[in-house]
Order: structure tokens, then C-alpha cells, then sequence
């Protein structure tokens, strides 16, 4: 094969001069002048510049002034040193040039629906070119926006990810086994995907949530080191961080603790980002609580690059005749501050007002402000409110300084104040340029002690915070017969930068706690049965201490690429409103498809 390349596009440097190669690849971009043509040849390892010139073969000159971006070619030619003071600093290869004295067009390409990428690739970050076209535009065109370097450099973390946690895990004598995909739905919360079976009209398989289930049966069969890089199907609303089909890296061992598998998973993190990235983590992780972490950050996610601490105020607007304030602490709420330290110079009046709005929106009652203007005066737009008492005393609390800016905010519940309290502590971070945009700093914690249960209003009933699997701590046993309220669970969080990087639990291995567990749930035990018979046989037949962890792989190397895009880390993802917009999925099928699953759509 005469084309058959012999050096990729990122090889070449000075050492090559004089040697004949032949690269193959795209037309990234070219420029045509009197004597000689420029084009900057593409492949996945990188750039490289070729000249044609007419002095040396007008035919080839000729040729390669049709070229046009993204045909395939293969050029052969002499590779020799850039003129002084043309070499390209942004390229690896930009000290050299090839002097073509071949080429073979393999493949044409009409005029791209948007430009491929224009900015040299070494350089270039997520949101190169800085004109990126439309993202449904680019979704549609995925194999072509898939060109673009920045996300090959993205795929490729992600294949070192899987690497580096595949070799972890073989050294720690893991398995890496396998669970079927059409399986029955696992309780893990969202709604499923289902798939008709033929054989059975009217009966669905549930295409899976998590491994969950299987890998606790694998744990009951003595498998008891098990991971799978898994693909996880939900069908829920989709966020920045969220997709419909994502992947988890899913662990479980037998005979551990919570501090087991912590300690096994922090080495295991401190590995991924070493190798992947370069970035050294100390262990162990810090660990918060999840009433602390909603108390001081109004997040069971929260952000740990910057401090700015929320703090209780309920007490220094006890006695209150400020409205808001008032009725919210009625309704059991509570009023928190928090200081936006230097902030005061930062927030017009007009944006005062904004923010209050946006907390309101965000579920709370009123957003005060009390501003401290650089000659110490202070401001506030409850001012009539503030006694000089609980002014002092409010500075003091958050030892206040000239230029800082405290607000202060209720609302009807506890949570509802923790949340819109820490919704504002993002805004307000952001806002004063408290997060680090390169995204190259690192903030890794636990949370742990979560409330087995949640109340659900709307029903009447404890629900399950996580999975009615999940083992609440030892000592709280009891209070799942007297107040299931306080039960906190043996569940914890792996919380980086903001995000939930991975769940997990130790799961109830005893027939009476899980009876008591699904008595507070309301379900009885035939209704346990039911949903789960397998699950509670197989526990029944000596099932080993178990437990485990999920992180969201996706999410994961979105954290190492430093892009807060989850599409951007996956190859072909769906967009906003769960569709694949390349292949129309998902799309109408046959009617003769439909009857075969016994499903029809005209009935009512
Ligand atoms: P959980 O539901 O917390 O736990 O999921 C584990 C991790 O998966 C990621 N994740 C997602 N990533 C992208 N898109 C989504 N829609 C999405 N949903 C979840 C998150 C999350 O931390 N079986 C349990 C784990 C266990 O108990 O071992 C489970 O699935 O990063």
C-alpha cells in the first residue's frame, strides 16, 4: 500500500529532518498562496504542517489546491526545519514541516455543518474553538465533533480511568464479573427503562438501575471481591451531571466495615488521580457528617474549595417582628447567615434584590442583607429590624469586617432553609471568583451518616433514603421501633468539588433488622416478598457481612478533565431531553415489530 502511513501527525521534530515519512490524515485547516500551499494534517496523536510547493512539483501544487478541510489524504515527503521564525510553539510537532512530494486523496468531505475545530490542539480546552456551534448541531454531527481534540484527549482519560481502576483492582484481588442487563427493576429509585418480551405479551424486563441486587447475591455466593464497570440505565430528569445511560464503577466485598471499604476506596482514588492526572491527594479524607455538612454547607454535596460557612441564626431573630423571619420559624424553618466576605463592593442594590428573588424562587421566605461599607457603617435592608444588639452581635458571629457582606435567609423547613442557603453559597462563590476556573484543584470528603429515611409527605410514609438494604448503624437498631426519624445509616458519600462521585453502603445481613426496617418502610412481609423474594432468599441462606460503593464514572472523568459538561466525556451521549439526536432514538417502530410484542397503541 503506498499510502500506508509510516509516523503519525504528533511525531515529527527536529530529530526527523531529512528523513522521508508519510502521514496520514484530515485536512484540519489550508492556506493557499502564490507559490506553496499550507495544510495542517490531523490524526488523533496530534498536527502537522505541510507545504506544497510549486517550484518543486507544480502537478502536486496544483492538487493540493483543491484540498479542503477534513478530506483524507496521505501525503509523503521530506521532513525539514521550519524557516527562523516560523516554528508554532503550540504544536509539538511546530519546529518542523514536511515538504510533500506525494499524495493520495483517500476520502473527500463536502462542507462541514460547522467548523471541526480551529484552534491548534495542544492548546486547546473544552470549549475550543471558542465558537462552538450549537450543541444539538454538534450532537447530530457527533462522529464529526468527536474529531475535535480536546475530545479525544477526553476519551482517552477515560480509557486510562478504566485502566487504572481495572489494574487496581486485579492487584486487590478483585473479579471483574458480570450481571444481565435484562433483569427485573432494582430498587434504586428513579424510573426504569423496560423492555417488552416477545415470548411473554404483557410482561417487561427492567433494563438496570445498578448492579445492586446481583451484586449482593454474588457476595451471598462467595464471590467476596466483586467490581464491573457497568452500564446504568434511569430514566429520571436530566441535569449538567446526569444522563439517562451512564456507567459506574460498582464494588462490594464481604467481611468488612464501613472503615474497610472507605480505606480501600481512598487508596484506590489517590491512585486514579496520580496516574491519570498527576495530582497527589492525601488520605484520609476528611469525613462529614450529613447534619453538618446540611448545617454548614446547606449541601449533602458540598463544595470544599472555598469556606464561607453558613451559620444558625435562629436565636438572634427569636424574638423578631420582621414578618418572613417570624412565620418561617413558625413553620419549624430556620434563619442562617452567611458571610460574603469582601462582597460588599461587589453587589449593586438592583443585585441585592435579584439574589432575594432567586432564594425565594429557590423555596425560601426573604433574603436580608447587611453590608458594611468600607468607613465601618453599616446598611441593611431590614434595618428597622436590626436592634444595635443583634446587629453587635450578628457582626460579631461572623467577625465581620469593613467591605463584607452578610446575608441572611429563612425559610419554612429545616431543610428548605439548609438548601437555600447553600444554593446561595454557590451563587455568592461564584459570584466573587472563589472557584478556581482551571478547575485544576481538588476537594475530597466523605459525608456520611445520612438519615435512613426520608419523610414522604406527599404519602404519609418513611421512605428509604437510600436502599431498603442499607444497614443503619448498630447503635440506632432500636429506634427503628421508636423513632425512625433519628435512624442514621451505615451509608456514605464520596463528595469531590461539589459533586457525588459515589454512593455506597453496608447492607443488612440480619433477617430481624431487615423485617424491622421494611415494618417502618410500611411494607409487609409479603409485600417485601413480592418485590424482592430473591434478594431476601438468598440473604436467608448464610449471606456474609457485605458492602459497598458506586462511583459515577462519568461524573469521575468529568472531575479529571476538568469540564462541568457530562457529554463532554462521553462518546456518544443523549442530549437534554434524553434523545440521541445522531440517531433519532428514541424512534416509532413497525407496527409488525409492535404486534409481535403484543402491544398495541391505538388501544385506549
Ligand atoms: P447511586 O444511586 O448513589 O448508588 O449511584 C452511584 C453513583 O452513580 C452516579 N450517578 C449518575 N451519573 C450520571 N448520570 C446519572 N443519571 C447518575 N445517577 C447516579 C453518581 C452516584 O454517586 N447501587 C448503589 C450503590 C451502592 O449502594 O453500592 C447506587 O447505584 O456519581
Amino acid at each position: 500500500m503506498p499510502w500506508r502511513r509510516t509516523i503519525t501527525c504528533g511525531e515529527l521534530r527536529e530529530t526527523h529532518v531529512g528523513s522521508t515519512v508519510t502521514l496520514n490524515g484530515w485536512v484540519n485547516t489550508y492556506r493557499s498562496q502564490q507559490h506553496q500551499v499550507f495544510i495542517d494534517l490531523r490524526d488523533r496523536y496530534g498536527m502537522t504542517q505541510v507545504v506544497f510547493e510549486s517550484e518543486n512539483d507544480a502537478d502536486l501544487f496544483a492538487a493540493a489546491g483543491m484540498l479542503r478541510s477534513e478530506w483524507v489524504v496521505s501525503i509523503t515527503g521530506t521532513v525539514r526545519e521550519r524557516l527562523p521564525g516560523k516554528a508554532n510553539p503550540k504544536l509539538t510537532t511546530g519546529k518542523v514541516e514536511l515538504l510533500a512530494t506525494k499524495m493520495t486523496i483517500l476520502n473527500r468531505c463536502p462542507a462541514t455543518p460547522f467548523e471541526v475545530f480551529s484552534v491548534p490542539q495542544e492548546n486547546a480546552t473544552l470549549a475550543d474553538p471558542p465558537q462552538l456551534a450549537n450543541e444539538d448541531l454538534r450532537l447530530q454531527y457527533r462522529f464529526l465533533d468527536l474529531r475535535r481534540p480536546t475530545l479525544h484527549r477526553t476519551l482517552a482519560l477515560r480509557h486510562r480511568l478504566n485502566k487504572v481502576i481495572r489494574d487496581f483492582l486485579d492487584h486487590e484481588r478483585f473479579l471483574e464479573l458480570e450481571t444481565p442487563l435484562l433483569g427485573k427493576s432494582s430498587p434504586e429509585g428513579a424510573r426504569d427503562y423496560l423492555v417488552p418480551s416477545r415470548v411473554f405479551p404483557g410482561s417487561f424486563f427492567a433494563l438496570p438501575q445498578s448492579p445492586q441486587l446481583y451484586k449482593q447475591l454474588l457476595m451471598v455466593s462467595g464471590y467476596d471481591r466483586y467490581f464491573q464497570i457497568a452500564r446504568c440505565l434511569r430514566d429520571e430528569d436530566l441535569r449538567a451531571d446526569r444522563q439517562p445511560e451512564f456507567t459506574q464503577l460498582d464494588v462490594e466485598m464481604s467481611f468488612v466495615q464501613m472503615d474497610d471499604v472507605l480505606t480501600l476506596v481512598e487508596r484506590l482514588v489517590v491512585d486514579i488521580f496520580q496516574k491519570c492526572i498527576g495530582v497527589t491527594l492525601t488520605t484520609p479524607f476528611p469525613r462529614l457528617k450529613y447534619a453538618d455538612a446540611m448545617m454548614r454547607y446547606g449541601s449533602d454535596k458540598p463544595d470544599l474549595r472555598f469556606a464561607m460557612e453558613i451559620g444558625e441564626m435562629s436565636d438572634l431573630f427569636a424574638a423578631t417582628e420582621l414578618g418572613p423571619f417570624k412565620d418561617a420559624m413558625a413553620a419549624g424553618g430556620r434563619v442562617r447567615g452567611i458571610n460574603a466576605v469582601g462582597g460588599a463592593p461587589q453587589y449593586t442594590r438592583k443585585q441585592l434584590d435579584e439574589a432575594n428573588e432567586a432564594f425565594k424562587a429557590a423555596g425560601g421566605r426573604l433574603l436580608a442583607w447587611v453590608k458594611i461599607e468600607a468607613d465601618g457603617k453599616v446598611g441593611s435592608s431590614i434595618a428597622k429590624f436590626l436592634t444595635p444588639e443583634t446587629q453587635a452581635k450578628l457582626l460579631e458571629r461572623f467577625a465581620a469586617k469593613p467591605g463584607d457582606l452578610i446575608l441572611i435567609g429563612a425559610a419554612d423547613s429545616e431543610d428548605a432553609t439548609a438548601s437555600a442557603m447553600g444554593g446561595l453559597r454557590v451563587l455568592l462563590a461564584q459570584k466573587l471568583g472563589l472557584i478556581d476556573p482551571t478547575m485544576k484543584e481538588y476537594k475530597v470528603a466523605w459525608v456520611i451518616d445520612f438519615p435512613s429515611f426520608i419523610w414522604d409527605a406527599e404519602e404519609g410514609r418513611w421512605a428509604a433514603n437510600h436502599h431498603p438494604f442499607t444497614a443503619p448503624r448498630d447503635e440506632d437498631v432500636p429506634l427503628l421501633a421508636t423513632d425512625p426519624g433519628k435512624v442514621l445509616a451505615k451509608a456514605y458519600d464520596l463528595v469531590i468539588n461539589g459533586y457525588e462521585a459515589a454512593g455506597g453502603s453496608i447492607r443488612i445481613h440480619d433477617r430481624s433488622v431487615q423485617s424491622a426496617l421494611f415494618g417502618v418502610l410500611g411494607m409487609t412481609q409479603d409485600q417485601a416478598r413480592e418485590r424482592f423474594g430473591f434478594l431476601l432468599d438468598a440473604l436467608s441462606y448464610g449471606a456474609p457481612p457485605h458492602g459497598g460503593i458506586a462511583f459515577g464514572l462519568d461524573r469521575f472523568t468529568m472531575l479529571l478533565a476538568g469540564t462541568t459538561n457530562i457529554r463532554d466525556v462521553i462518546a456518544f451521549p443523549k442530549n437534554q431531553r434524553a434523545r440521541d439526536l445522531m440517531t433519532g432514538a428514541p424512534a416509532l417502530v413497525d407496527d409488525k415489530q409492535l404486534k409481535e410484542l403484543g402491544i398495541n397503541l391505538n388501544e385506549t
